[in-house]
């Protein structure tokens, strides 16, 4: 049996990560950082299994700060796989904590990576690096691919750029089998509420059900190349399983504007939205509602056309932005034979079903609405 351990095993990709190792007969050993409030609502099933009819997957307290832990972890589990996830993950945060995103994100990864050599783990552990098209951050070629200049544009790109290059550096040095998925924003209903199109789908779920009035968003021009976090974690087990380690671009091919991203989940509700004003004036007005379409998704809706439920509110933009990202995933695809299987359109609708499915429970509403996330179970 081979065993991997996962760090961020709390996180949209743990989850989805211990879900396939654990299918594909692995034992899973995922990292979590200790949290004030429960934060392992997305893996809870994997430790009910646990506790009844599997034994293969098991968790441990770790941080990415803490090298002693690290070591005597890594050292005590001797794994064959080890998944980097861990990270301060989002990019606007990281301009108001760039020392702490540099130090977990940044020097991290080195504590990992030097975790294993002090184990003496380097011929037998392979190493996945959790990198980030943020790296290409202002594009310097469109698409972007795997030789393409990094020109990152945020602390968390700056502290994924050292990441990226350490896993480099000790792969060359030492021989490890080391390995960088450059991955392109992946979502699904799991993505944490705060980036852009989780944000989007529940706001569209809350706002067709009443619960929510307007949607708040920063600059609805930037350009994401988004794919399913179910199909990408497919491709970094598939990086360790080749004899050679090396990075990869993981992507769709296909670049869509946050903007469109609105119109296609409101349009799946049957809502269609016309814009008015320029900049930090813009608006977004319900334009026409196909009533057949509402209804098979929210019965008794409020909406009405004319109701303004878009905003733009300048606190969500960011110091220096990237504009635009499109990924070229040829070398995976012939490398790795690793393909997306989801539209976004797909994507948008799993997204969308699942919030406005979340949003009507009525736990949800007891609670307020306040930091709910799906059961993992109706849809992994
Ligand atoms: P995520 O949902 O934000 O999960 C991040 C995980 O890291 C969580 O489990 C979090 O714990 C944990 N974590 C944060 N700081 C930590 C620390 N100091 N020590 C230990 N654990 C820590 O991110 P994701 O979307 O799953 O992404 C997984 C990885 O891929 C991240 O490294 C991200 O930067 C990278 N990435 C993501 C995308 C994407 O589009 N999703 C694209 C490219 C690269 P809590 O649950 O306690 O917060
Ligand atoms: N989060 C957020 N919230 N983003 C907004 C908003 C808003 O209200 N309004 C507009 N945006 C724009 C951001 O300015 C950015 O251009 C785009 O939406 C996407 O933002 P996020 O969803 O936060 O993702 P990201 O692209 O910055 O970063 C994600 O993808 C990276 C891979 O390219 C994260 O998952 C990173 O961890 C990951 O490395």
């Amino acid at each position: 049996m081979k065993k991997a351990i996962v760090t961020g095993i709390t996180g949209q990709d743990g989850a989805y990560l211990a879900e396939l190792l654990l299918k594909k007969g692995y034992e899973v050993f995922g990292l979590k950082r200790r949290s004030s409030i429960f934060n392992t609502a997305r893996i809870d099933h994997l430790f009910e299994k646990d506790r009844q009819e599997n034994s293969n997957f098991k968790y441990a307290y770790s941080d990415l700060s803490d090298s002693s832990n690290l070591i005597r972890i890594i050292s005590e589990f001797q794994p064959d796989e080890i998944y980097n996830l861990a990270a301060q993950s989002h990019v606007k945060v990281s301009f108001d904590t760039p020392e702490y995103t540099a130090n977990a994100d940044g020097i991290g990864t080195l504590r990992i990576l030097e975790a294993i050599r002090t184990a003496k783990l380097v011929d037998k552990t392979k190493f996945y690096q959790a990198s980030t098209s943020e790296l290409y951050g202002k594009v310097q070629e469109i698409p972007q691919k795997e030789t393409t200049p990094f020109y990152p544009r945020s602390p968390y790109a700056v502290a994924k750029m050292y990441a990226y290059w350490i896993t480099v550096n000790y792969r060359e040095a030492y021989g490890m089998h080391a390995s960088n998925g450059i991955l392109f924003n992946h979502e699904s209903p799991l993505r944490g509420e705060t980036f852009v199109t989780r944000k989007i789908t529940r706001a569209v779920a809350n706002i067709a059900l009443g619960f929510q009035h307007q949607l708040s968003l920063g600059n609805i021009d930037a350009k994401r190349d988004w794919g399913h976090a179910k199909d990408y974690v497919k491709a970094m087990y598939l990086m360790l399983q080749q004899d050679k380690p090396d990075d990869y671009v993981i992507a769709t091919g296909i670049t869509t504007s946050v903007r469109d991203f609105v119109i296609m989940a409101f349009n799946h509700i049957g809502v269609s939205i016309k814009f008015e004003g320029k900049a930090e004036n813009e608006i977004g007005i319900i334009d026409t509602i196909d009533f057949n379409i509402l209804k098979t998704k929210v019965e008794n809706s409020p909406l009405k056309v004319g109701q303004t439920i878009l905003k733009i509110d300048p606190f969500y933009y960011r110091p220096t932005e990237v504009d635009l990202l499109v990924g070229d995933a040829t070398k995976a695809k012939t490398q790795l034979n690793w393909t997306p299987t989801y539209t976004l359109d797909a994507l948008i609708k799993e997204m969308v079903d699942s919030d406005i499915n979340l949003m009507k429970k009525e736990d949800y509403l007891k609670k307020g609405g306040f930091n709910i996330i799906p059961n993992v179970e109706d849809i992994i």
